[in-house]
């Protein structure tokens, strides 16, 4: 997009990912071949008009734009997840994101999934956390990209089902006795008139279990700055959370940017997905003051690359390298940053930095 190439130095520059939804990795091949294989019908006659309906931008917001006729980004995305029934479809997401992520130089990820979106297709719990877990432990493996994965509460669906949906998980979590597959809970979906402290008891429940926490405060959605105030100054119990996924509306309140410094909260954004909606001179400059501030620590990830134009991680990375006027050495410290961002073990956080600094050493 934007026609810009991937760089040799971008490409090489080791990565850490905490920004990806793994239903948002699903690319129009494997969509095609799996509603083929359970009789999914797709409303797409032809392999071909699938592709087409990849090249919209779906960048509208029905709340805000009005009704045009045409999907949004979470319908899409969500009409996606249809194909997506037995537990070799949720292994196979899962291995060709870690595959995809190996090619990029991405050595450990923390992807989200949603599982809320399965079960009332009478889909088991077992059926999709099963196939992802094997996809984390051979992914691991095969591809050397180790990942603690993300399990996020679907905000415009009740709260109460939510909560049902992770009491169905718990036995996959990082507890002990558990099997380890995800480490956390977090916030997505549609977020109009959806504040996160609607959501305290579910994440109350998931942190008192020992788990991480994150929220999506998306940008320049209605009450985006109130949303990114919840979350760093009421939820759990006003300690705040741990993460926010996006929440560059931050920039929009001193208060909160002085909230998210003095409470240590990062933000995991995904500069491609805001390249959609805003100009290139608005964006960049915004990023840019961002990592002039002291005190707020950032990374780069892709957030839903393949209903996205098909811009992954490298390409977020290389617009903002491109477009900030970063140097390598910024680069390599943005990718620090995502280490110590990341809920990876210590002894995986040091092994990643050895490798920054050696990769510095030789390429910067
Ligand atoms: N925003 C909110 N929720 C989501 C997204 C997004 O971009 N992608 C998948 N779930
Ligand atoms: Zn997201």
């Amino acid at each position: 997009m934007n026609g810009l190439e991937i760089s040799p130095f971008i490409a090489a520059l080791p990565k850490v990912e905490l920004h990806v939804h793994i239903e948002g990795t699903l690319t129009p091949a494997l969509r095609w071949r799996l509603a083929r294989r359970n009789n999914v019908p797709l409303p797409y006659a032809t392999y071909d008009e699938l592709l087409e309906s990849y090249n919209v931008l779906y960048n509208h917001r029905k709340e805000v734009h009005g009704d045009n006729g045409a999907p949004t980004f979470l319908e899409t995305y969500f009409a996606g997840t249809q194909v997506l029934c037995q537990e070799d479809d949720f292994y196979e997401l899962g291995m060709a994101y870690l595959e995809k992520a190996r090619d990029m130089n991405v050595r450990y990820a923390e992807p989200f999934f949603d599982l809320q979106a399965y079960l009332p297709r009478g889909i088991a719990a077992a059926t999709v956390l099963n196939g992802y877990m094997r996809a984390q432990r051979e992914g691991a493996e095969r591809f050397g990209v180790q990942s603690n994965w993300i399990m996020c509460f679907i905000r415009d669906r009740p709260v109460e089902e939510g909560i049902a949906t992770y009491e169905a998980a718990r036995p996959w979590a990082r507890i002990p006795g558990g099997h380890g597959l995800f480490h956390a809970v977090g916030l997505a979906s549609n977020e109009y008139d959806r504040p996160p402290m609607l959501f305290e008891k579910a994440f109350q429940m998931a942190k008192q279990d020992g788990l991480h926490t994150t929220m999506h405060c998306d940008v320049d959605q209605k009450d985006a700055a109130d949303h990114i105030h919840e979350a760093i100054f009421d939820v759990l119990g006003g300690h705040g959370t741990e993460r926010i996924d996006h929440g560059l509306n931050a920039l929009d309140r001193p208060e909160l940017l002085q909230g998210l410094a003095s409470k240590g909260i990062p933000l995991t954004l995904c500069p491609h997905a805001y390249h959609r909606r805003q100009a290139t001179d608005v964006l960049f400059p915004k990023l840019r003051r961002l990592w002039e501030l002291e005190g707020v620590k950032w990374c780069i990830n892709s957030d839903d690359p393949t209903y996205m134009h098909n811009v992954w991680i490298d390409g977020a990375m290389e617009k903002v390298y491109h477009y900030c006027g970063l140097s390598k050495a910024d680069m390599v410290q943005l990718s620090r940053d995502a280490v110590e961002i990341s809920w990876a073990d210590e002894k995986l956080k040091a092994e990643l930095l050895q490798e920054l600094e050696r990769f510095e050493e030789k390429d910067c």
